[in-house]
């Protein structure tokens, strides 16, 4: 399988390169650029380099470098924006701050004939973002490119296959951006477009049916994209060697237990074993109020009720992890301050002892976790269906967390998301729910007076979760919602909708 190596400098777009790429049926590997040489690379067989962007300038005394040698290992390079000052500098060339200042945003491409742009028309759109520019071109190199504030947008030295643009290509204000990226991997590194994911499939079942022969394997099942995935793919390698414990803390949405259990169980015959342990969660919240202590408590819960059950199957050789990609590059950026500790249910059991961890898709990214599972034949809804935090409505219930209390988010949630599903929201939001806020509010229903629950209603439009802003939904449907939920649940008298976006907020309420 041909392959491609995005180096990563630091860049905010870098694990986007590499899902442009493999969009292309091209296999894309993100690693940090410490310490590659051009040895390395030229012994792993890939077909081409991607350098990345990255804040810094080629002069800080701190800025990631690369190897020169990359330049020389005979394997094509592309330099973007901060990979291509880097490359003009490791091949002898200078740099300097941009006279007329930063160049920012959309600005017009001026490109000249060249393998790089078959098919770019001489004038397009493209993305910039940068203050330095190069300012000297390298011996062997000529300009390829430019813009009005960019004398040099793009260059190449097509003697040793090194090309740089100045630009991003692989965001989509570059209106052409997707051809330059076809174009350096078909045309510049001979790539095959040989990724593909029923062969993936074909491929992992194979290697486990072989690897995990006569072993017995457990899963933590959250129900989530992830662990069904992997749980219907090593259903599909080993049977029912494959052990899917699915602990139901009770704080899941409405009827999801039972959907779970019903497709991945009943219909796509996955040994699932459904630990019902709501009582448990809920003893064990009693009084909590502090969002943090609540992930704490039903991640610690959660581990307890996983050993018990799995403690209940006997001697297991192996324990099975929905682990994806972006989990496992190595990103070299430093710890960001924690605002909520997210990775708490489902997280390894560290006193369990297992010979090993299966971790089937761990090279995959999230949209190619959702084709495998779709052709693996788990329905649209499940494959495609947005986040669910893992201590689930938990957080999602303000304050003490009771069983009425989850009662009137489950029946407000699911009212919300049937209003917005019927409206085309997955088209629309990455992500929507209810709340229930720990405010009272006064009402007037018949003659009477009443004195209930207040219920907020979020939903978000982002491509990272990093950062979000709040949907602007249309008055009709959020009319709907909120006259539904105030008429058809028990104990709502009042209904909100949130428009904050993150920053500052953050997408769930704790
Ligand atoms: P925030 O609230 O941090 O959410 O803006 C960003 C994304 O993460 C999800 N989220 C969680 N996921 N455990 C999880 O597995 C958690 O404790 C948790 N808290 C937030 C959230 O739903 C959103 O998709």
């Amino acid at each position: 399988m041909d392959k491609i190596l995005v180096l990563d400098f630091g860049g905010q777009y870098n694990q986007l390169i590499a899902r442009r790429v493999r969009s292309m049926h091209v296999f894309a590997e993100v690693r940090p650029c410490g310490g590659v040489t051009g040895r390395d690379i030229a012994q792993a067989g890939y077909k081409g380099v991607i350098f990345t962007g990255g804040p810094n300038s080629v002069y800080d005394a701190h800025s990631p470098h690369a190897d020169p040698s990359l330049l020389t290992a005979g394997v094509p390079v592309l330099g973007i924006c901060y990979g291509h000052q880097l490359m003009a500098y490791l091949a002898g060339g200078g740099i300097a701050p941009a006279h007329s200042g930063s160049e920012y945003g959309k600005t017009q491409l001026f490109t000249e004939p060249n393998v790089l742009f078959r098919d770019v028309p001489r004038e397009s759109v493209c993305f910039m973002s940068h203050t330095d520019f190069v300012e000297e071109l390298p011996a062997g190199f000529r300009t390829i490119a430019h813009t009005a504030g960019c004398s040099c947008a793009a260059m190449c030295d097509e003697q040793r296959k090194l090309y740089g643009v100045q630009f991003h290509p692989e965001v989509t204000h570059t209106v052409y951006g997707m051809q330059i990226l076809h174009n350096f991997v078909f045309d510049v590194c001979g790539c095959r477009g040989d990724w593909i994911m029923e062969d993936f499939i074909s491929r992992s079942v194979d290697a486990y049916r072989r690897q995990l022969a006569g072993k017995k394997v457990l899963l933590a099942l959250s129900g989530g994209v992830d662990s069904s995935v992997a749980a219907v793919l090593l259903h599909k390698a080993i049977g029912s060697r494959l052990f899917c414990v699915f602990v139901d803390h009770g704080l899941l949405r409405k009827g999801e237990g039972e959907r779970v259990e019903q497709t991945l169980g009943r219909e796509l015959g996955v040994n699932v074993i459904r630990v019902r342990a709501e009582e448990r969660f809920l003893q064990r919240l009693k009084g909590i109020v502090e969002p943090e202590q609540k992930r704490r408590i039903i991640g610690e819960e959660f581990i307890r009720v996983f050993e018990e059950q799995a403690g209940k199957l006997g001697r297991i050789d192996l324990l099975a992890q929905g682990t994806i990609y972006p989990d496992v590059i190595e990103s070299g950026k430093g710890d960001a301050a924690v605002i909520k500790s997210h990775h708490n249910v489902g997280g390894l059991p560290e006193t369990m002892a297992f010979r090993g961890i299966v971790e089937p898709l761990r090279d995959l990214f999230k949209d190619e976790v959702r084709e495998v599972g779709e052709k693996l034949g788990i329905p649209q809804d499940l494959v495609r269906r947005q986040p669910f935090p893992g201590p689930g409505l938990a957080v999602r219930v303000i304050g003490e967390v009771t069983a009425e209390k989850l009662r009137i988010l489950r029946e407000a949630d699911a009212v919300f998301r049937e209003e917005l599903d019927r409206a085309d929201g997955p088209a629309v939001c990455a992500q929507y729910f209810a709340v229930l806020t720990d405010t009272r509010s006064v009402g007037v229903m018949g003659d009477a007076r009443t004195y209930g629950c207040t219920v907020a209603l979020r939903a978000v439009q982002t491509d990272d979760f990093m950062t979000a802003e709040w949907a602007r939904l249309p008055y009709e449907l959020l009319e709907k919602a909120s006259s539904r939920i105030t008429n058809e649940i028990r104990g709502v008298t009042r209904v909100v909708y949130d428009i904050t976006s993150k920053p500052p907020a953050t997408v769930e309420w704790e």
